[in-house]
């Protein structure tokens, strides 16, 4: 018990039991909303056919039963303690809002396209219904940590990003995608490791993903739809843009929550590079570039950010006024904004000439 309450006050808890949220930062996950009045505006009769078929996807609900705790979760869960419980409860949360934040924009895209736009409408409905069940899972999972979200607050306590919707779907077709391959790389690892599968939740990662792999074909498919969103040297840097934000933001978060992925055999680097290098490899399905994620400054410079923001934890966890701080960080962040426009002017690879050979 008292062992128990030990660990629960590693965590600022706003009711009982209520773990209040992460501060947000440029690293946490983010909550988006949009111009609803363009997207219903938008084309999408040259791919109506795909988006039809993957509505049909959606319908079929192939998950429906599948997020059921069983009995393998009825058990106390005190031995996950010390740092690896923090860093485990700090996984869960960070998942749970990820997915709590797509169910959030789905949803409202859902309300707002039901009479311009019934198809899009309905698209989104089901995705939003895939996400809330995913959120949902997560945060009984943190209760088995004696911990939960309260997303209701969440909701209202939030600052939310507005995208314009050609942004949207470069942000939420990359982090679907990605999404798939950071579950699909945890459960095959753990499948070949079994002895490293601490919890449960990892073996409904395999159907799991599958549903955000679902989700970002559905965005692929409404690009396809926009041409322009694929197209011209503005959409080729934004693409770069947002390929290089999802990586830097999913490589700087892991390195530092090594132990973590260490807790489960995987070595966050090894993790990270090759969900990036899938990722990539995806994204040039549909992106006209990819980013050279081969090339040794790519994660060299990254490496320069991580050793950067350690330095950031540590001025801000020290005991040194606000103002010394504030000019401390200084510096720090002037070499993240370089190592990152470094990144971002790297030579992109065109794969717009491969599109249709391969899809
Ligand atoms: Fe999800
Ligand atoms: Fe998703």
């Amino acid at each position: 018990m008292v062992d128990t309450l030990k660990k629960q006050a590693e965590f600022t808890e706003m009711r009982p039991g209520v773990k209040a949220p992460a501060a947000e930062t440029l690293l946490t996950p983010r909550f988006y909303t949009t111009d609803f009045d363009e997207m219903a505006r938008m084309d999408l009769s040259p791919n109506e056919d795909e988006l039809r078929a993957i509505l049909a996807e959606f319908r079929a609900d192939y998950n429906k039963t599948h997020f059921v705790r069983d009995e393998e979760f009825a058990q106390s869960w005190d031995h996950i303690d010390g740092d690896t419980r923090r860093l485990f409860v700090e996984f869960l949360e960070r998942s749970c809002t990820a997915e709590f934040s797509g169910f959030l924009l789905y949803k409202e895209l859902g309300r707002r396209l039901k009479n311009t736009k019934p198809l899009l409408a309905e698209c989104f409905t089901l995705m939003s219904r895939d996400e809330a069940r995913h959120a949902g899972f997560l945060n009984k999972a943190m209760s088995d940590f004696n911990l939960s979200l309260d997303l209701g607050f969440l909701t209202k306590s939030r600052k939310y990003t507005f995208f314009k919707p050609k942004y949207i779907f470069y942000a939420t077709y990359l982090s679907e995608k990605i999404g798939y391959w950071r579950y699909i790389t945890i459960y095959r690892h753990l499948e070949a490791h079994p002895e490293c599968r601490i919890y449960p939740i990892f073996r409904f990662f395999k159907s799991w993903c599958q549903d955000e792999n679902r989700h970002g074909d559905f965005f692929d498919a409404v690009m396809r739809a926009q041409p322009h969103v694929l197209t011209g040297w503005q959409s080729r840097l934004w693409c770069r843009f947002f390929l290089l934000s999802v990586f830097a933001t999913m490589y700087c978060n892991d390195v530092q929550r090594a132990d973590f992925y260490a807790a489960l055999g995987l070595d966050a680097r090894e993790y990270d590079k090759h969900v990036i290098q899938k990722t990539n490899e995806t994204a040039g399905r549909v992106f006209p570039i990819v980013l050279n994620v081969d090339s040794p400054e790519f994660y060299e410079r990254l490496e320069t950010c991580t050793q950067t923001n350690a330095k950031l934890d540590a001025i801000v966890s020290s005991s040194v006024p606000g103002w010394l701080k504030s000019l401390q960080k200084l510096p720090l962040y002037a070499s993240n904004g370089w190592q990152l426009a470094k990144l971002f002017l790297m030579k992109p690879i065109n794969v717009s000439a491969q599109h249709g050979a391969v899809r």
